[in-house]
């Protein structure tokens, strides 16, 4: 079976090849544009899967030829990002997965699976969303999302099936790891300073999922017989749903000596989702979620005091996608586009 991964080198990226590459009948294709390439953490790959450097806004049918399965990871990939780069943010995340999946459909590409978000719930106070509950997309990023899931299940049919994946917010080590998502900031901090600041007051609900069982999900959906032509589910555990203060309290649990700082006078977080995963637990039995919150810190920890992990201000640093992103926009190494300006 040929799979494309079109975005695998990105933070969840090594997750997903590293899962993949245990079945020896897939053969891998990655084709990414590399905004946060590293040469280093790409090694290891590199006689093991086709590695394409191309941006999504020129992927053509050449790229398609003999491919079985598509998985679409490539995005702009959060709130922050999407927020400054909204233009880019549309056309990447929505429009681009759009024409490739109408291009897959024309050249015999039997499953698309698109990597969406449960950031497309929006907010709700007390309320569980599952998969029937309204959408409320607050950002351009949700918005791109709800946009893409939309237009294809219009495409998807009996001979192109399409899943999408709505994840939790992913946490966890990751060979290109990122620091700008809550429990990763929060470990992080724990680490090079024993301090814990809590941006918000701390109540806004957020379920999580570890990258592994991101990949994992993404293995279900592959190998998954029963879908028939368009299929759209939370992934992420019943049992992973947290505030964020009591995100904070774990991590400070389990790093000895760190102190939690709540902003009680803050403005509560526009997005706060509790979601309702029963209908992924139900139909994926074979990749089920392995990570749960305390497995998810301690995994992190590990890895950072391995790597020796002492970049205090990590806030400002390569890190945080938003920095790459504006660094080479400011450098004129990308055009306004976000096309970079020499070949790749
Ligand atoms: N990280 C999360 O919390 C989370 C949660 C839910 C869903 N998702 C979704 O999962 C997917 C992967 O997330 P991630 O954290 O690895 O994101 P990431 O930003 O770390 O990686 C995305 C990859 O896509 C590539 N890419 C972006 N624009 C491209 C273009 N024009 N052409 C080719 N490649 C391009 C980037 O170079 C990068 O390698 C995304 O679609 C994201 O929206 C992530």
């Amino acid at each position: 079976m040929k799979i494309l991964i079109i975005g695998h080198l990105g933070y969840v990226g090594p997750a997903v090849l590293d899962q993949l590459l245990k079945n020896k009948d897939y053969i891998l294709t990655g084709i990414d544009t590399k905004y946060f390439y590293k040469k280093k953490f790409f090694e290891k790959y590199k006689n093991k899967i086709t590695n394409i450097y191309k941006d999504v806004r020129e992927i053509n049918k050449k790229d398609l030829i003999g491919i079985d399965q598509i998985v679409y990871l490539a995005a702009i990939s959060n709130d922050p990002m999407g927020n400054t780069f909204k233009k880019i943010t549309h056309e990447i995340n929505y429009k681009s997965a759009i024409k490739i999946a109408k291009l897959a459909k024309k050249n015999n590409v039997k499953k698309f699976i698109f990597a969406s978000s449960c950031s497309i719930y929006g907010f709700t106070k007390n309320l569980t969303k599952s998969e029937l509950s309204k959408l409320n997309p607050l950002t351009a990023y949700a918005k791109s999302k709800v946009l893409s899931e939309k237009k294809l299940k219009l495409i998807s049919d009996k001979n192109f099936n399409v899943v999408c994946l709505r994840f939790a917010t992913a946490c966890g080590y990751s060979t290109n790891l990122r620091l700008d998502l809550v429990l990763n900031d929060f470990v992080a901090s724990a680490i090079v300073s024993k301090k814990l600041q809590v941006l918000s007051d701390g109540s806004p609900w957020r379920p999580l999922i570890h990258i592994i069982d991101m990949a994992r999900a993404i293995n279900w959906a592959i190998d998954e017989k029963k879908i028939k032509k368009f299929i759209s589910l939370n992934a992420g555990s019943n049992n992973m749903n947290y505030q964020i203060k009591d995100l904070a309290y774990n991590v400070s649990k389990l790093i000895k000596g760190t102190k939690v700082y709540i902003n009680t006078k803050a403005f509560p977080d526009k997005r706060s989702y509790k979601v309702n995963f029963s209908k992924f637990e139900k139909l994926n039995k074979k990749f089920k979620p392995i990570y749960n919150l305390k497995k998810s810190i301690v995994d992190l920890k590990d890895n950072l005091i391995k790597k020796k992990f002492k970049t205090k201000n990590f806030r400002n640093s390569n890190y945080i996608r938003l920095n790459v992103l504006k660094k080479l926009v400011e450098k004129k190494i990308l055009d306004k586009d976000m096309r970079w300006k020499n070949s790749i």
